[in-house]
């Protein structure tokens, strides 16, 4: 695989700014937008979708990481290299704790995530973090039987 392009953050804020204009967020009243560059380049987006059922609300991380997958497997070029998350101010928005943990299974600790400050890694943002190797590590060889 050819090596991952320059991380274009003006268009990555653009794309962010402009998916967040199509959120669906009229219990909250904020809407967010995230946009994602792919290894390969590409840029890949989502937004929040809230419900009058309010823990159903997803965030717009969520929907990006479910377009990541939509688009191709990660072998195809669709590894995360760098995301914007911004309100509908066009603003950076830091990923709230759930969609970190999302986006680190997507991206890895490496993810480069926007913020007010400029762009940090996400282990930074999500430190000592649960991930698949404590779960292949810490699962118990069979699953136990219902009582
Ligand atoms: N929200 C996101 O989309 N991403 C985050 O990381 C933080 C919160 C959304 C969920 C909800 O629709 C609204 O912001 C208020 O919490």
């Amino acid at each position: 695989m050819p090596p991952a392009p320059p991380v274009d953050w003006p268009a990555l804020r653009a794309a962010a700014t402009a998916v967040a204009s199509r959120a669906y967020a009229p219990y909250s009243g904020l809407r967010v937008g995230a946009a994602g560059q792919t290894s390969d380049g590409r840029i890949i987006v989502g937004c929040n979708v809230e419900n009058a059922s309010f823990g159903l609300t997803l965030c717009a991380e969520c929907g990006l990481v479910s377009a990541l997958h939509a688009a191709g497997p990660p072998e195809n070029g669709a590894a995360l290299q760098a995301v914007a998350v911004v309100a509908g101010d066009g603003e950076p928005l830091l990923p709230c704790g759930r969609c970190r943990q999302l986006l680190l299974e997507a991206g890895g600790g490496n993810l480069l995530v926007d913020t007010a400050d400029g762009p940090v890694e996400l282990k930074v943002l999500l430190p000592a973090a649960f991930t698949d190797t404590d779960l292949a590590e810490r699962r118990e060889p069979q699953p136990r039987e219902a009582p």
